[in-house]
């Protein structure tokens, strides 16, 4: 679609944006400056100072408080969290992530998973040991005080009938999911009236809270508070929020953070585009195109040349960034396509709110061969014309080439 000047400059652009950044302060950096002298220490503390995190920000008109972990450096949240044994609950993608984020900030953590499963095993392999910081789930919820619930969230549904009386007044309940306590009526989730309830939702895989921690950088999540029994279960959120691995903290409810989740993960994120995805190319192949136009067309300079600029500049630098021809047409066609698609987005919202996701989901999960159906599916996605044209265009990027 672009012209050879504007994918030049699409070129050029692309370069900028994936150029790296000045490393901002890191926990890591805070923990390399502790050993530093006194001189460099006060310097240290007054930048900290200066930094400081709380704003409120300007998001299009609607004033919100962001928080981020300037507002709690290492020492203060060593301090916070000094009587506290962290019992992280399952070592998925979230609990590798967020566990392994904990344990580099210095923090009291233990894991919690089924003897000799999966996780045990992975969580040895990232040098968790057993009987010092590794226990199965119900040791560890015994010797936590902050019990961080990161099974699946099928599992959190099946095994609360047996956590529930082991969360015990005195510990604070945290999830990364509003799903378990906001469907509770799906879920069996109700959680005990008598202790803080919280929730730290990064906006991204477990394996991104890692590479962003590591590379410097923080996720971004969102925090709520479901129910506060002791009056700091708000600070307590954005201490752990920090503590995990976040760089920017954005207040919500269970109830919104599940909803937005569910409807972003079935629309844009994932379920619509792919669906757009597989309606242009039909379309292109139907027209006689071939694999390699179609995919080229629909997928290829979506995602590694278009999509980047919108992620760094927005939607108007994208189309003043493409040809006159370009920039037309598809500002016509956007208003056609978001007419067409709003309703589907609106039963999708539907959908979500009155719990008919969560019901479809809980019943898949509680499949004894769900495994085995969703590798079935994924084979079939694997399969298709478009992802195998896909896999051939791949080849011939540069770097695998
Ligand atoms: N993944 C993401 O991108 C993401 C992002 C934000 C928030 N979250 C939320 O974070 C939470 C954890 O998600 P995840 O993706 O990290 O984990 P996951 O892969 O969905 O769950 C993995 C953990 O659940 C355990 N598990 C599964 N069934 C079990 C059972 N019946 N009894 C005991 N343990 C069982 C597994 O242990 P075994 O190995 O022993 O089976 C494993 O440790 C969820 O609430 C999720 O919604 C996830």
């Amino acid at each position: 679609m672009a012209s050879a000047r504007s994918s030049r400059t699409l070129r050029l652009a692309l370069r900028q944006a994936s150029a790296p950044r000045v490393q901002q302060r890191t926990f890591i950096s805070a923990v390399n400056s502790a050993s530093r002298p006194a001189v460099k220490q006060a310097a240290v503390s007054s930048f900290v100072q200066q930094a400081r995190g709380v704003k409120t920000v300007d998001f299009a008109g609607d004033k919100e408080k962001v928080y981020e972990r300037d507002d709690w450096p290492r020492d203060k949240l060593l301090e916070y969290f000094k009587n506290d044994t962290l019992a992280l609950i399952g070592y998925g993608s979230q609990g590798h992530g967020q566990g392994l984020n904990l344990r580099d900030n210095g923090l009291n953590v233990i894991v919690g998973v089924r003897k000799n499963g999966a996780s045990w095993k992975e969580a040895e392999q990232d040098g968790w040991v057993a009987g010092t910081n590794l226990f199965d789930i119900d040791e560890a919820i015994g010797k936590g005080t902050i019990i961080m619930n990161l099974l699946s969230d099928a599992a959190q549904s099946e095994t609360w009938p047996h956590i529930k009386p082991m969360l015990t007044k005195g510990k604070t309940l945290y999830f990364s999911h509003g799903f378990s306590p906001v469907f509770k009526a799906q879920t069996g989730v109700e959680v005990p009236k008598d202790i803080d309830v919280i929730l730290v939702a990064p906006k991204g895989s477990g394996r991104t809270v890692r590479t962003l921690f590591r590379e410097g950088r923080g996720i971004n999540s969102s925090f709520a508070v479901f129910q506060d029994v002791t009056g700091k279960a708000d600070e307590k959120a954005q201490a752990l929020g920090v503590a995990i691995g976040s760089g920017y903290l954005y207040k919500t409810t269970f109830e919104k953070e599940v909803h937005s989740d569910l409807y972003g993960e079935r629309g844009c994120l994932m379920g619509g585009i792919h669906g757009m995805f597989l309606a242009q190319y039909e379309v292109l192949r139907e027209n006689g195109h071939s694999p390699s136009e179609a995919f080229n067309e629909t997928v290829e300079e979506a995602t590694q040349s278009l999509y980047p600029l919108i992620g760094q500049n927005g939607m108007d630098y994208m189309y003043a960034a493409c040809s006159t021809t370009a920039r037309r047409g598809a500002i016509d066609w956007s208003k056609k396509f978001k007419d067409t698609l709003k309703p589907v987005f609106e039963e999708l919202y539907d959908s979500v709110k009155t719990g008919k996701e969560t019901q479809r989901t809980m019943e898949y999960a509680g499949r004894k061969d769900y495994r085995e159906a969703f590798e079935k599916e994924m084979e079939e996605i694997r399969e298709m014309e478009i992802w195998r044209a896909g896999k051939a265009v791949r080849s011939l990027r540069p770097e695998n080439a």
